[in-house]
């Protein structure tokens, strides 16, 4: 991937891992469109930082998406590179009196609907560039599911299968495309304790060990796995599935 001179588009890049990934990318001199639904943040982080643009985006929302895209290929018509990496999390408990399906159905809506929306939305103008790049946020708990946030989890599971067949048939379509597994990272994904969760890996360390893998090229199969993920990812082709699926799901 080319990690200077390109026009980028970051749906989610209001806060956490897409803030910080548009931060990079500017850094290196790209110019970055950070999307999302909260205006005063929009506006907030591009007064801050010349040459980087916010536009609002609702996933949820076909013809917030359309709006987007037609001003997109108006304004930037360069765009080669969509970091499709907008995301919700909520736990459910199945088990629950009255446990019903409207947290899975905005999980499916934004997690899946969301990044299939926009990639339908900028492909046909990321096939027409010399050099174009389609990075999507999955996760690690797309290898194995914590139990507590079941659709969340397959919904990541649906994305690292779907970026397989994207990748297939775009294989001879200089559209690289590539999937980033985050581990546990300091954002506000789950509510403002994860900020400052110990066990969770600053947004500013994982995001800088992105940019080395994006950097150097290592990411084979196209899997943007920091060395937190690895483990995780290799765990059913080592035989430890069963053993990693325990120890995060405590009986
Ligand atoms: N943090 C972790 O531990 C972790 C681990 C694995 C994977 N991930 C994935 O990383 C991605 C980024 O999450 P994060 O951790 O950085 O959390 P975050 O700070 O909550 O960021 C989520 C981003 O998604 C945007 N978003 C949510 N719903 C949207 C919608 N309907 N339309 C448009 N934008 C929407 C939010 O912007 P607005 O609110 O402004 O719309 C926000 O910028 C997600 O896909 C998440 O699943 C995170």
């Amino acid at each position: 991937m080319r990690m200077t001179g390109n026009t980028i588009l970051i749906t989610g890049g209001t806060s956490g891992i897409g803030r910080a990934l548009a931060e990079a990318f500017h850094d290196r001199g790209n110019r970055v469109i950070i999307t999302g639904r909260r205006l005063s943040l929009l506006e907030e982080i591009a007064a801050d930082r010349p040459g980087l643009v916010g536009l609002p985006l609702d996933l949820d929302d076909p013809s917030s998406i359309s709006k987007l895209a037609n001003d997109v290929r108006a304004c930037f018509p360069e765009l080669n590179m969509l970091i499709a990496n907008a995301g919700i999390s909520r736990s459910e408990d199945m088990t629950a009196e009255g446990w019903d399906v409207s947290d899975a159905q905005a999980i499916i809506e934004t997690n899946i609907l969301g990044i299939l929306r926009a990639t339908a939305a900028f492909l046909p103008l990321l096939k027409t560039q010399k050099a174009a790049a389609i990075m999507a946020t999955s996760s690690n708990l797309a290898f194995i599911p914590r139990a507590d946030f079941p659709t969340y989890c397959a919904s990541k599971a649906f994305l690292h299968s779907w970026l397989q067949s994207l990748r297939h048939q775009l294989r001879n379509i200089p559209v690289e495309v590539l999937e980033l597994s985050p581990p546990y990272v300091q954002t506000e994904l789950t509510g403002s304790h994860q900020v400052t969760d110990p066990r969770a890996i600053p947004v500013d360390a994982y995001v800088a060990e992105v940019m080395q893998l994006l950097e150097t090229g290592r990411h084979p199969r196209g899997e943007v796995l920091v060395e937190r993920d690895r483990a995780r990812r290799s765990a059913e082709r080592e035989g430890r599935y069963d053993d990693v699926f325990a120890a995060i799901n405590p009986a």
